[in-house]
Formats: C-alpha cells, sequence, structure tokens
C-alpha cells in the first residue's frame, strides 16, 4: 500500500520552477530518500508533502488524504524535523514536548512523552535545558517531538547534516530502529550517496527540481553504477590501451595512470592484470560501484562539489540557534 502517492508535484517561485512534476510513491514502512545536490528542490518537496508551502501543480495524496484539499487533515497525521534548528534553548526537554503536544492538539501525551524518552535512553534529562543537550541528544528529543501524537510517517530534512561521523552513524541506527518499532514510514532527504545507501529501501534522485532516476540503490548502481579499475603502471607500454578498450571502457589515461570503467571488476580483473603485464603494476585499486558513481554517470557532476556549501549553511544554522 502507497503512504504517498506524488503526482506531478510541482513548485514555482514567480518564474522560477523550484520543483519540476515530480511523481513518486513510498510504500507503506519504507525509508524512501530523495537525494540531491543543494538547490535540487529537496527541502521545496518536503515543505509542499507536509503543507508547509502551497502546491503550485499536481497533487500529493498522504495516507489516502490530498495534501492539496486537506493540508490540515494531513498534518495531523505526519511528523516533520527539520534541518533547521526546532528545539527552544530555554525550555527543558519536558517542556519542548508539551510545546509539541499543544501545537499537535495531542491530549494525554504525558504517558507516551514518557515513553519516548527512555525508548531513546534520554529520561533521565527531561528536566534539563534543551539548551544543554548534546547533538546526538538534541536529535533523539526532536525524534521524540516528531513521534508524539503516533504519526504514520516522518518526513526528515537533511537529518544528518552537519554532524560528525559518529553522531551521524548512530542517528542512522536510530532512523532504522524507530522505523522497526514504531513502524513508521520515513521519508529522508539527504546529500549524501552514502547515507541513502545505508538507509534507503528506495530513493529519487533529484536535480534542478526534477527527477532524474529512480529505484533501490541495488538497481540504481546497476543501471548507471559500474566499478572502477584504477592502474598505475611501473613502465607505459604500447597497445595496453586498445587491449584494455576490449574490457571496459577508459575513463583516464595519463601517463601511466589508468583507469577503466567496468561491469564487476572482479570478473574482469584476470584479463586486466594480463593485458598491463604482471610485473607492471605499481598500483591497482578497485573503486566498486557507489550511488557516487550513478550520480557522475547521470548528471557529469559530482555531489561533493557541493560541500563547501554545506558548511556555510551548517554555520549559519550555528548562529542561528545562538541567538
Ligand atoms: N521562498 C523561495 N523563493 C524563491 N526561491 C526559492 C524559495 N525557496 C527555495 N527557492 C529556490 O528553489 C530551489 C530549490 O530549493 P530547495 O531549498 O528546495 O533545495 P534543496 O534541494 O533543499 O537544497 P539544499 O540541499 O541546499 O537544502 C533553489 O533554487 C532555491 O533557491
Ligand atoms: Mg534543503
Amino acid at each position: 500500500m502507497s503512504i504517498v502517492i506524488a503526482k506531478n508535484l510541482t513548485k514555482k517561485y514567480g518564474d522560477f520552477v523550484a520543483v519540476d512534476r515530480i511523481s513518486f510513491e513510498i510504500e507503506k514502512g519504507e525509508i524512501y530518500g530523495l537525494l540531491g545536490p543543494n538547490g535540487a528542490g529537496k527541502t521545496t518537496t518536503i515543505k509542499m508533502l507536509t503543507g508547509l508551502t502551497p502546491i503550485t501543480e499536481g497533487d500529493a495524496v498522504i495516507a489516502g488524504i490530498s495534501v492539496k484539499k486537506k493540508p490540515r487533515e494531513v498534518k495531523k497525521r505526519i511528523g516533520w524535523i527539520s534541518s533547521e534548528v526546532i528545539l527552544d534553548d530555554e525550555l527543558t526537554a519536558w517542556e519542548n514536548l508539551e510545546i509539541q503536544a499543544k501545537l499537535l492538539g495531542v491530549k494525554d501525551w504525558q504517558e507516551r512523552a514518557d515513553q519516548l524518552l527512555e525508548y531513546f535512553g534520554i529520561k533521565e534529562f527531561k528536566n534539563r535545558k534543551a539548551g544543554k543537550f548534546s547533538t546526538g541528544m538534541r536529535k533523539k528529543l526532536e525524534v521524540s517531538m516528531a513521534l508524539l501524537h503516533s504519526p504514520e510517517i516522518i518526513f526528515m530534512d537533511e537529518p544528518t547534516i552537519g554532524l560528525d561521523v559518529n553522531t551521524r552513524a548512530s542517528l542512522w541506527n536510530l532512523i532504522r530502529q524507530i522505523n522497526k518499532d514504531y513502524q513508521v514510514t520515513i521519508l529522508l532527504t539527504t546529500h549524501y550517496m552514502e547515507e541513502a545507501d545505508m538507509l534507503c529501501n528506495r530513493i529519487s534522485i533529484i536535480n534542478r527540481g526534477k527527477i532524474i532516476a529512480q529505484g533501490t540503490p541495488e538497481e540504481l548502481k546497476e543501471k548507471y553504477g559500474g566499478d572502477v579499475i584504477e592502474i598505475e603502471l611501473k613502465e607505459a607500454k604500447d597497445g595496453v590501451l586498445s587491449d584494455l578498450e576490449s574490457v571496459g571502457k577508459i575513463i583516464k589515461s595519463e601517463d601511466k595512470k589508468i583507469a577503466i570503467k567496468v561491469g564487476n571488476a572482479e570478473e574482469v580483473l584476470l584479463k586486466v592484470i594480463g593485458i598491463v603485464g604482471q610485473n607492471n603494476i605499481k598500483s591497482l585499486k578497485i573503486n566498486k560501484s557507489s550511488l557516487d558513481t550513478v550520480f557522475l554517470n547521470l548528471t557529469g557532476g559530482s555531489l561533493e562539489e557541493n560541500e563547501e556549501f554545506d558548511a556555510r549553511r551548517f554555520y549559519a544554522m550555528l548562529r542561528r540557534a545562538r541567538r
């Protein structure tokens, strides 16, 4: 059963088309990823789905309800975690939950709030101000708030942005856990191939407002990926390149350094070694197909080129949080 059906969802700001007729369906219980670089339209898509910004064209049906026709009804059924700060630092964890309950109109929220704090292992800090929470604890509190009214689906806009490696890994676990234990469907956005690959059952890759590929991480890797074998030779040798062309696509040949894109590296490795000569190899490296190669193949650009913007946004977020 599809819990989200987005059909030709479009957002225009004046003449500018931020999201351009995107369609996708999310099955109940899935972790679904919207993957794309800065400005791709991920946040705008989430804002339309959660009723935070009007839909220009198209519609989305969430848990059977049209977002366009009944945005308020939809809001009751969904949870939302933004990439911006949503906690009030001056209030305790418990008071933050209380405000959330009032906003959502949940009565008898205390028992559920206690259970959630217990589940996330932060119950003993319930009377501590959120401003004194560590990053990981803040995330747990934010997720508790999103789960407070037992939503069927949670929207997470870049849940791991700005987190250090360890906190990011534990948040991945947490996302998997709540997906299982609370049977909540999750739609998350991310810049990170690795993240989408690790977490998501299915993914839409979005670029400049358009979906450019859809499928499971495996399908996308199979279709648009490919392993890359990088070899550095001791001595350049005539005829090597043309022989290697029978194995795969040469994507780099600089002096003694060669990179070949192949289907499955392990299957052709012996042949490649035979061609270049076993004793002529200075180094050899296999890069297995990843969503990075998928993005590269689809757009000719790498996601990582956008990292600089990430940092800027992160610091802007920090400054806002301190105010
Ligand atoms: N309120 C607005 N008015 C005009 N343009 C907007 C508005 N909000 C977003 N945009 C534009 O729409 C495009 C998509 O923005 P969006 O925030 O959805 O991207 P994103 O994929 O979330 O990017 P990021 O990874 O940086 O968060 C961008 O070009 C952005 O400048
Ligand atoms: Mg965004």
